[in-house]
């Protein structure tokens, strides 16, 4: 048989399938990298179904014929509920890395998370925005071992124009992603961790011997404190003007304490499942977390991250309490797919999704998805 010409290439229709596409795009180290989760990966699978669990109760009758999902995150204006998570080495996935993805997150009017340990610098990541960009820019901190080096970061970040840090708590280890070992996961030649440039600490080669073998937990093991405790929440929130939220937090207890140890906030997160294999799935600890935080402080601010994957997964944690959502692995399968122009594929997907959603639950804005649109037992 005989075709004129070839199929079109047709944009995904949806996250999974943006994902699909972008798995066999990538190297096999960095698509393991980025896909895989640690040990069996029970968590990993647990943050994504949890949230199918959840029914929407949706309202009727309510004229829905504008809706605007814009809302406000650390008082901060953001044109729809989404984040970028804190995603490490974004050139793996495509070589213009974290300048690309930030473009993409301006243009669409979401919030970015930068990552310490990204291949780019945060001082150029921020320049790459275009200058009235309003959408947050955050920059996530991990505590290295040299105190000095850590206080460079957040000076680095708050004279860079960055408006919040989110101090990392839940990788006193990197947890043991298996597909990482095997591949012996290190930075290609030319890659660096771009903001320890100087500091001898940029360099990420491969690691040791079966498990061990991932540069990256390596690199952790040997750079980042161990000894981190709630009073070094409290030096943070100490040596900075910027707003303070604690990332990887699943217990209302640990939650309440970082309000109480100086956070504005927390990130309800698993590290996507990357961490402790077994960890409960985010869907499922975020209302009560939410609960006990606004109980305490009404204005404090709670996100969540996990295996969002749908406009209808924004809309159940945002009535779950969460003022606003991240999103980690699709920003990446957008950019190893089309750069800039796939990670605004991915954002416009997810604006599009949540829209349908607030028009058939009855939600003409944010402030109407409330808590009543999941089962009560949430
Ligand atoms: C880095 O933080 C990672 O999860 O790989």
């Amino acid at each position: 048989m005989h075709h004129a010409s070839p199929p079109s290439p047709t944009l995904p229709i949806n996250l999974a399938e943006l994902e699909a596409a972008a798995l066999q795009r990538l190297s096999p180290m960095a698509r393991d990298y980025y896909a895989g989760g640690a040990r069996d990966e029970i968590t990993l699978g647990w943050n994504r179904r949890a949230w199918d669990t959840i029914r929407l109760h949706y309202r009727v009758l309510v004229d829905v014929s504008n809706r605007d999902p814009s809302t406000t995150v650390l008082g901060q204006p953001i044109a729809l509920p989404v984040m970028l998570a804190p995603t490490a080495f974004h050139k793996l996935a495509h070589p213009d890395g974290e300048i690309a993805t930030a473009r993409a997150a301006a243009a669409a009017g979401a919030g970015m998370i930068c990552s310490t340990l990204g291949t780019v610098a945060i001082e150029d990541i921020a320049a790459a925005r275009p200058p009235e960009t309003a959408a947050p820019l955050w920059f996530q901190l991990y505590v290295y071992r040299d105190r000095a080096i850590t206080r460079g970061l957040v000076e680095r970040a708050e004279a860079a124009g960055y408006q919040a840090l989110v101090l990392t708590v839940d990788a006193a280890e990197i947890g043991t992603r298996e597909r990482d070992a095997k591949n012996r996961f290190a930075l290609p030649d030319g890659m660096t961790v771009a903001n320890l440039a100087g500091t001898g600490k940029a360099a990420l080669g491969p690691g040791g011997d079966g498990a061990a073998g991932s540069g990256l937990s390596a690199y952790v093991r040997s750079q980042l404190d161990q000894s981190l405790t709630w009073s070094d929440l409290e030096w943070l929130a100490g040596i900075t003007s910027l707003p303070v939220l604690v990332k990887g937090i699943v217990r209302p207890d640990d939650a309440c304490r970082a309000l109480k140890h100086g956070a504005r906030g927390v990130v309800v997160s698993n590290h996507g499942g990357r961490q402790l294999d077994t960890a409960p799935a985010t869907a499922d600890v975020l209302r009560p977390i939410a609960d006990a935080m606004y109980g305490i402080d009404e204005s404090c601010t709670v996100i969540v991250d996990g295996g969002i994957r749908r406009g209808t997964d924004i809309i159940k944690a945002l009535a779950m309490g969460a003022r606003t959502v991240l999103v980690g692995r699709p920003q990446l399968w957008g950019l190893a797919l089309g750069g800039q122009a796939g990670v605004e594929h991915m954002l416009s997907l997810l604006r599009a999704e949540l829209l349908e959603g607030m028009a058939l639950c009855g939600c003409p804005d944010v402030a109407s998805i409330t808590g009543d649109l999941v089962d009560a037992a949430r």
